[in-house]
């Protein structure tokens, strides 16, 4: 018999792509294998995103394509998974009458199961029920040919209910991996050539709360410290309030945790934040960044902001702007406000205009371009310590890798048998959003 085919689709964040992966991985150990062309798929697999109108929308239209797929052949099963499918659940099931199966983010262990039920015809199946241990979190996605980076779950969920996110709606509460995993899985990537582990999660800082006994985020991160291989550490998201001094003392301490760090601010405003419950103002936003780079000079930094939140003036976008210019982050993920059902702020009034919201967006992110521009145009002349990620994209004989600030950069040389190696590199030149150097030291770890 001949193997049988997948296709999957990601939408919305690194978590979804992780994701992505442990679903690749569970229907390959099922004898699938996976197809970059959907046209030559047995099984379409959608795994969603509902944090804004537009991802959400865009499952709505490949689900249109597919529907014309699957007129052509009609043995194709089509699953939708992730947050849009944990969020209408049976209601896609009804609305999509060619859709097999529906499952929650918290059964992705049970994707083959369901696969199988469509396959023989059994039922069309809908499993989105919370979980109080999710399974999936403990599976390890199969390892990537040539990965130098690799990401690690730590924890899922969150509990923080910013008055505009879903997340907490479509991912249920924080659960935490138990820290033997985490340390297991990145012992098993060093040994595969892994060099720098991303930990994965919605709001990191709170790892651990909820399992008795174990160890806070920044003591995972020391016992991550001295994982034999491993060279570089970072982590996505951290939230603001929950920012210790301790996390900066790991910061600033942990040979091997890297000096960059996203820290989504959404607004300058503390009116605004206010609204959005994000459980700090804009002073203590800004103390804390003083407090961090006093403790860990030279440390990038990149947000997330939200712009046209309802009851947002132009004094308040002022705000947000004028934030901006005294951080000076690295570089920002920008978004208008989209209104999203379940969360507090769904309905409130003040919500303004399409054209508003995208007259302040184009503004903040001009600024924030000039910002950026001036920041890498500040690095050239700085000799850099870079973990080759492969060939650039480019091509032209040169090699792609990364700062310890997580700044790009390309120079010449062989990137093929150099991935994974450190390298001195010194800045020559700065482009609009990645620098251009020049190797002067090859670097033995690797
Ligand atoms: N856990 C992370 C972010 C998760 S969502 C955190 O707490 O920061 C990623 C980003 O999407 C958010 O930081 C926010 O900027 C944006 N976002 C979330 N909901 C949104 C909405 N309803 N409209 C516009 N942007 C939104
Ligand atoms: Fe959403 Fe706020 Fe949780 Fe981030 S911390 S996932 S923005 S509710
Ligand atoms: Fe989107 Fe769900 Fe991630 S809503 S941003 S895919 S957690």
């Amino acid at each position: 018999m001949s193997r049988r085919s997948v296709h999957i689709m990601t939408f919305g964040c690194q978590m979804n792509e992780h994701d992505s992966l442990k679903i690749a991985s569970l229907l390959e150990a099922e004898g699938y294998c996976l197809v970059e062309d959907p046209e030559r798929a047995d099984c379409v697999i959608l795994n969603t995103c509902s944090v804004r109108e537009k991802p959400q929308q865009k499952v709505y239209s490949a689900l249109g394509r597919l529907r014309r797929l699957k007129a052509k052949r009609p043995y194709l099963v089509i699953g939708v998974g992730g947050c849009v499918a944990q969020q209408e659940g049976s209601r896609l099931l009804e609305r999509v009458p060619y859709l097999d199966f529906v499952f929650g983010t918290h059964h992705i262990h049970q994707v083959p199961e369901m696969v199988r039920w469509a396959q023989e015809g059994r039922k069309r199946s809908c499993e989105i029920s919370f979980e109080s241990d999710v399974r999936s979190l403990h599976h390890c996605p199969r390892p990537l040919k040539d990965e130098v980076r690799a990401y690690i779950t730590i924890m899922q969920g969150c509990n923080n209910f910013c008055s505009f996110c879903v997340v907490p709606y479509v991912r249920g509460r924080e659960q935490s991996r138990p820290p033997g995993e985490i340390l297991g899985e990145a012992e098993a990537l060093a040994a595969r050539g892994v060099r720098e582990v991303i930990l994965l999660g919605q709001n990191v800082n709170s790892y651990g709360r909820d399992l008795p006994g174990s160890p806070s985020f920044p003591e995972l991160l020391g016992l991550l410290n001295r994982v034999d291989g491993i060279h570089r550490i970072r982590f996505t998201t951290s939230h603001p309030k929950d920012l210790s001094v301790e996390l900066m003392d790991a910061l600033a301490t942990l040979d091997k945790v890297c000096e960059h760090l996203h820290l989504p601010v959404q607004s300058g405003s503390s009116k605004v934040l206010a609204a959005m419950n994000r459980g700090y103002t804009r002073e203590e936003y800004l103390a804390k960044v003083e407090s961090l780079r006093d403790r860990v000079p030279g440390i990038a930094l990149t947000t997330d902001v939200i712009v046209g939140f309802p009851g947002e003036l132009e004094e308040d976008l002022q705000q947000t702007l004028s934030l901006l210019e005294a951080v000076r982050f690295d570089a920002i993920y920008s978004f208008k406000y989209s209104p999203r059902p379940m969360t507090r702020a769904f309905g409130l009034p003040g919500d303004p205009p399409e054209e508003v919201k995208g007259e302040r967006l184009a503004r903040v992110q001009r600024l924030q371009e000039e910002i950026t521009r001036s920041i890498l145009r500040g690095c050239v002349g700085s000799a850099e310590e870079i973990l080759v990620e492969g060939p650039s994209v480019q091509g032209r004989g040169q090699l792609t890798g990364r700062t310890r600030t997580n700044r790009i950069v390309h120079a010449p040389g062989d990137g093929a048998s150099l991935r994974g190696k450190l390298l001195e590199v010194k800045i020559e030149e700065s482009l609009k959003h990645s620098l251009l150097g020049r190797i002067v030291e090859k670097g033995g770890a690797g």
